[in-house]
């Protein structure tokens, strides 16, 4: 299939995301990767809060995915905060645009995140905050643009669940090098977890040094396997 060429990130020569059922995807890799769908269904819904860091926002897909699965979870009253970096902002007219695809899905989330991200001053490094309130709650955006390690520095709180999408580790090793891995570990619950669609050699041993016992499970789409990890 042609990639239209707004859906690839011209700095790693890669796409943001699988573009047929990126926000399935998300939900299988990430969500079901971290346990989220676990922690938050029926038996779990007694937490009012919940943290959650991503390396790599791109277009916002896996904001809007998560999203729409917290809108559709029947929770009514948590706070949700996703902490987020990115070296290379989109516009808000190019996320608008690597969005679109979803529309028939998800368009009313993908207005909220593009009329909210319009005000985000891209050129200017350093935390940025979104509030978006949904049916589920609060949910707060705290995106860094800049280095993802500088990010992750800067949280002063660490997170509940990780989601490492930072293109593939062949394409862009920044994202995975072993000291970025370790610095998420250390900003990481006791039994918090992380999920990556990627399960490469160097990226397993980089989460198992950074505290985390990994795994193996089944893939989505045309992949075999994704990994999720458990911080001891
Ligand atoms: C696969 S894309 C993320 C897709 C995004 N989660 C989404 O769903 O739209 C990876 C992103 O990481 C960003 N990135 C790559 N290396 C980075 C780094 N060292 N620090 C911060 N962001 C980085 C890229 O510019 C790209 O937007």
């Amino acid at each position: 299939m042609q990639i239209p060429p707004y859906l690839v990130n011209e700095h790693y020569d890669d796409r943001y995301f699988d573009v047929v059922n990126a926000i399935e995807e998300a939900k299988h890799v990430f969500f079901q990767g971290s346990g989220i769908v676990d922690i938050f269904s029926a038996a779990g819904r007694k937490r009012k809060e919940f943290r959650i860091g991503e390396t790599g926002f791109g277009a916002g897909r896996v904001l809007i995915a998560l999203m729409d699965f917290l809108d559709n979870s029947g929770i009514t009253d948590i706070s949700i905060t996703f902490n987020s970096v990115e070296l290379h902002p989109v516009t808000f007219e190019r996320m608008a645009s690597i969005l679109e695809g979803f529309r028939a899905e998800v368009g009313p989330l993908i207005d909220l995140l593009v009329g909210a991200y319009s005000s985000v001053e891209i050129t200017k490094p350093g935390w940025h905050q979104i509030q978006l309130t949904r049916p589920f709650g609060i949910l707060t955006l705290n995106l860094w643009i800049g280095e993802a390690l500088e990010m992750v520095r800067a949280l002063t709180i660490p997170c509940d669940a990780w989601f490492l999408d930072g293109h593939g580790p062949k394409k862009n090793p920044s994202m995975w090098r072993p000291e970025l891995l370790l610095a998420i570990g250390e900003k990481t619950v006791r039994s918090g977890t992380c999920a990556t669609y990627t399960v490469a050699g160097a990226v397993r041993r980089g989460l198992i040094a950074a505290g985390f016992d990994v795994e193996q499970r089944p893939g989505f789409g045309g992949k075999k396997a994704v990994l999720r990890g458990i911080k001891k």
